[in-house]
């Protein structure tokens, strides 16, 4: 066992326990240190943003996407926003798992983090206040493409989502393999690994083109540090109102050239 010199004054060691982060008896062992780095590592691209919006408006909304345990809204919330006036939501359609999250925020007054038990796609009906802030991090399949319409409706300050796996692109490149294949470029996704990488590559690829047809500004980053996970690409996108000229057309082309038309309202606004 080693001394806990990583932890942060602010933070809370109830908190960091309850997320295994430490071990009952408030050490940080080698598995947790690693967790811990994690966390520091993701945490350091979402500081500057919220410090940003802070500056603009006190009472900012962030909303966290396909929440699982509330993780990121957890640690967010005791880093930062627990020092400021801003409402961290998070939302996950698992009942289960929001009445832990519920009753371990009440157990350490986290008075301004809430949950909502919502499939994203319902949930822009359910947040009358403007939101500041989405995340979404490793959120199933579409679940990051509901995300990301969910904060392009709300007009978002900024979009920030790491996506999970995705199935969906991948299926259609599979169901439409043999009319593709008149084309050579189709090689990059014959073999099924290739199909699956190739439709995962090409989802983060229409998102962020999805995103600046809308008017933010994208920038997409490894986020090095995640190695226990392959799913580390972060996506963050800054409304600037400035929507970018051909995205749209290149989102029209992308999808008929890979034999995704079907998918127009996925990525087409
Ligand atoms: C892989 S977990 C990630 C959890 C958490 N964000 C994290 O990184 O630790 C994905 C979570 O999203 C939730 N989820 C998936 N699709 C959803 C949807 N459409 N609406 C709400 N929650 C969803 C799942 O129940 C699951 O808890």
């Amino acid at each position: 066992m080693q001394p806990i010199e990583e932890i942060k004054p602010q933070q809370s060691i109830e908190l960091l326990k309850s997320l295994h982060i430490l071990t009952r008896d408030g050490k940080v062992n080698q598995d947790s240190r690693r967790k811990l780095k994690q966390v520091y590592h993701l945490y350091q691209f979402i500081e500057p943003i919220l410090t940003e919006i802070k500056e603009i408006k006190e009472d900012y909304l962030l909303v966290d996407h396909g929440a699982g345990k509330s993780y990121l809204g957890f640690i967010l919330y005791d880093l930062f926003v627990k020092l400021s006036q801003g409402r961290v939501i998070g939302v996950e359609f698992n009942q289960k798992l929001i009445d832990q999250s519920e009753k371990l925020a009440r157990e350490l007054k986290f008075e301004r983090l809430s949950f909502l038990t919502s499939d994203i796609n319902s949930t822009a009906n359910l947040i009358d206040s403007p939101v500041d802030i989405v995340t979404a991090l490793h959120a199933c399949d579409t679940a990051t493409d509901d995300a990301l319409h969910f904060g392009l409706n709300k007009k978002a300050a900024y979009i920030i989502v790491i996506p999970c796996c995705q199935a969906e692109v991948a299926s259609h490149l599979k169901k439409n393999k043999a009319q593709s294949l008149k084309m050579p470029l189709a090689e990059l996704w014959r073999h099924g690994i290739h199909t699956r990488e190739m439709g995962s590559h090409l989802t983060n690829v229409l998102r962020c083109l999805l995103l600046e047809s809308q008017g933010y500004q994208v920038t997409v980053t490894e986020l090095v540090g995640w190695e226990h996970s392959m799913k580390n690409e972060l996506i963050i996108a800054k409304r600037t109102g400035d929507k970018k000229g051909n995205a749209t057309e290149r989102i029209e082309k992308i999808l008929h050239e890979f034999n995704l038309e079907a998918l127009k309202s996925r990525f087409l606004i």
